[in-house]
């Protein structure tokens, strides 16, 4: 197939990012995977708003089915937010045999079991490395670099927006208020940020990574949660003064076959390599039984980062596409369940 073309549910912060890499990586994406990368058309609300794209080569829609019923498009990418009308889009993209990529972590951490099955069930790739941490590439160091350990403990920052307003309150005093308005200004918060500064993002993608890491479902339910938004300068600076640095900290840790998950604002002496990782940067600690302490470091939100995420998992689908190995999925793990009743 010489040519792939893509449909972008959504084209903000992370959708932009996604097509400003496929024209500035056209060359690259040609020589790597054999086929052209374009981006056919894209899902928005408001047709008329200003966007930097090619409206000769892309077609802008407020209709999905223009991308879900359109033979063409192979590929495509959810990039709207949202959990139910992303969700219902999803499953008619995997009726239409269509491959799904996702930075949804609020549809994966509620729905990913559910649809990782329907996806194999049509023989589609669904792949979100996108969903935990921005431009880290962590899911796939869980399930491929990690996937023979048994891993014991993952613990980290992972979200930037909070990460961002703590590093601004800490280092220069600037209030909370308008910390988060200027994540808000450089696409790091959700569209609601409530999710952000409550801690309910991070306990979303500690959920993710808490089910990737331990081969087990993560009811949402169960995961203790406290953000930041009581947080004060003050507390900050009592903080300081006894060498500690304040950080929204997830933890995932696996006792009886159960996994416990819990995020909240934690004091980390500032020698802890934690307590480095500043504004919306993210660092996910991951320890192995076998393999020991490892450290995964980079930009956990914003349009570029998040994008190249996205784009390593369009690459990974392209691939699977030109192999004829469809649907073959690398980076979901069988639950424990399952394997045990496997080997009975
Ligand atoms: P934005 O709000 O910037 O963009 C959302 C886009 O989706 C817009 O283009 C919007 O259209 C479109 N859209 C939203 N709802 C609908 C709808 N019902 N029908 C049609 N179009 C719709 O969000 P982001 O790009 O920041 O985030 C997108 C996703 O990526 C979210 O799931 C988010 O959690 C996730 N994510 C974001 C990161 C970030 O750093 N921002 C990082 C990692 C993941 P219009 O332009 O017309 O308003
Ligand atoms: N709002 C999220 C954050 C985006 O700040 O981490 C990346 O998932």
């Amino acid at each position: 197939r010489e040519n792939i073309s893509i449909g972008l549910l959504g084209l903000g912060v992370v959708g932009a990012g996604v097509a400003q890499i496929i024209e500035n990586h056209r060359e690259k994406l040609i020589h790597q995977l054999g086929s052209e990368v374009n981006v056919k058309s894209v899902l928005v609300r408001d047709p008329e708003k200003i966007r930097n794209i090619d409206k000769e080569q892309t077609h802008i829609t407020t209709n999905p089915d223009d991308i879900l019923k359109d033979p063409e498009i192979d590929v495509i990418v959810e990039v709207m937010g949202g959990v139910e009308e992303a969700r219902q889009y999803i499953l008619q993209a995997f009726s239409a045999k269509k491959h799904v990529v996702t930075a949804n972590k609020d549809l994966v951490a509620l729905h990913g079991p559910e649809l990782q099955e329907i996806a194999s069930l049509n023989k589609c790739d669904f792949y979100y490395e996108a969903s935990v941490a921005g431009g880290i590439p962590i899911l796939r160091g869980i399930t491929g670099g990690l996937s023979a350990d048994h891993i014991q403990q993952v613990m980290g920052i992972v979200n930037g927006t909070t990460n961002y307003i703590l590093t601004k309150m800490d280092n220069e005093g600037v209030s909370y208020e308008d910390a988060l308005m200027e994540a808000k200004d450089l696409g790091f918060a959700e569209a609601d940020p409530t999710a952000d500064v409550e801690g309910l993002d991070a306990a979303r993608k500690m959920a993710i990574l808490g089910r990737l890491a331990f081969s087990t479902n993560v009811d949402l339910e169960e995961v203790e949660v406290s953000g930041i938004k009581n947080l004060e300068l003050a507390d900050l600076e009592y903080g300081n003064t006894l060498g500690y640095t304040m950080k929204l900290i997830g933890s995932a840790k696996c006792k009886d076959q159960k996994v416990e998950v819990n995020v909240q604002p934690t004091l980390l002496s500032k020698n802890h390599p934690l307590a480095d990782v500043k504004n919306e940067y993210n660092a996910v600690y991951v320890y192995g039984e076998a393999v020991g302490e490892t450290m995964f470091y980079g930009p956990g939100a914003g349009g570029l980062p998040t994008a190249t995420a996205i784009m390593s998992d369009v690459v990974e689908v392209i691939k699977h596409i030109h192999l004829g190995v469809n649907g073959t999925q690398v980076t979901e793990p069988r639950f424990k369940k399952e394997l045990m009743k496997a080997d009975q």
